[in-house]
């Protein structure tokens, strides 16, 4: 048996996610590098991760310990995708301090623990026809099986891929074969820049789309929610990434601010989210 539930937390406020928490002992059966930047990690646990897990939701990694990096706490990361096999769950990383440079180490065959799943995903409303996916960086891990969701729901599907040159954008690992019309920006070319972008994504809300979901930039949520000013039918959620302890809502290091009708309504970013919406979202906090 290599599944021990950790926590059942009962909701300690109202929007607290009713979601079954356990930790599982994973085999890596596939961990390579994707360009100079980004590793996929491919793990099998026993348990139905595929079945449990939520597109939005993230999992914490206990990093190996070797003699040279010893990461203590488990780092958040997105689920980039689940399945076929049902204890199959995928992520896409950076290489960026001591956790993932310890993760970067692990073979296939060896074997990890996950904590999971964790945190509120995003909503996909049934009547949805058309949406756009605004991601930056690594941010399209966290927005991956959303593409898959909606490929599968038949709905339409508009991507702005923001990256720091062509060679990081990475459409392919977002689409994984998903249809969908990508609007690639870069900040190679200046194309990226928010003056450039603004026209683009008005264009793109002002064709009509049922919901908006981004993830990855605060820059470009900001701009988002200004420009979702005259569309308020439209859905919105941005997926936040904030520094994390415990990732199960008891440290409360993550808790950042969000405006909540006329109120700040201090929110935990591992519990409540990471995914929000997007109308919610304050600038300006880095925790
Ligand atoms: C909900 C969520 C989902 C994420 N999904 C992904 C993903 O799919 N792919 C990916 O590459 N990265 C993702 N991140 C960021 C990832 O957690 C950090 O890059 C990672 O923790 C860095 O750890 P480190 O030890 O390598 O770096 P260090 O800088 O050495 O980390 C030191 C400490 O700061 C924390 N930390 C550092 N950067 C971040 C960050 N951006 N967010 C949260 N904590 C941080 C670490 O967890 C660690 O506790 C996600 C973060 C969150 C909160
Ligand atoms: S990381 Fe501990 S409460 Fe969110």
């Amino acid at each position: 048996m290599n599944c021990t539930v950790v926590d059942d937390l009962p909701a300690t406020c109202a929007t607290a996610a009713p979601a079954r928490v356990a930790s599982h002992r994973c085999r890596v059966t596939a961990h390579r590098a994707v360009n100079a930047r980004y590793r996929y990690l491919r793990l099998q646990a026993e348990a139905d991760l595929a079945g449990s897990t939520r597109p939005g939701q993230f999992y914490q990694l206990r990093c190996p310990q070797t003699s040279a990096l010893q990461p203590f706490l488990l780092r958040p990361m997105s689920v980039y995708g689940t399945g076929p096999d049902a204890g199959t769950v995928e992520f896409l990383y950076a290489v960026a301090g001591t956790g993932t440079q310890a993760l970067a180490t692990l073979a296939e065959g060896q074997s990890m623990e996950i904590v999971g799943p964790l945190g509120r995903g995003f909503t996909l409303d049934a009547q949805a026809r058309r949406v756009l996916l605004v991601a930056r960086g690594v941010g399209l891990a966290t927005m991956a099986p959303l593409v898959r969701q909606a490929a599968q729901a038949g709905v339409a599907i508009d991507v702005l891929l923001s990256a720091r040159s062509p060679a990081d954008a990475m459409a392919d690992e977002l689409l994984r074969g998903a249809p969908a019309a990508v609007h690639a920006v870069f900040d190679s070319d200046g194309s990226s820049a928010v003056d450039r972008v603004e026209p683009l994504l008005a264009e793109l809300l002002t064709a009509g789309c049922d919901a908006v979901y981004t993830c990855g930039s605060e820059r470009l949520a900001l701009l988002l929610r200004r420009l979702l000013q005259p569309h308020p039918q439209v859905r919105a959620e941005v997926a936040l990434e904030q520094r994390m302890a415990c990732g199960m809502g008891v440290c409360l290091s993550c808790v950042r601010p969000f405006e909540r009708k006329g109120h700040v309504a201090l929110q935990r970013v591992c519990r409540e989210g990471p995914v929000f919406p997007l109308r919610e979202m304050l600038g300006g906090w880095h925790g």
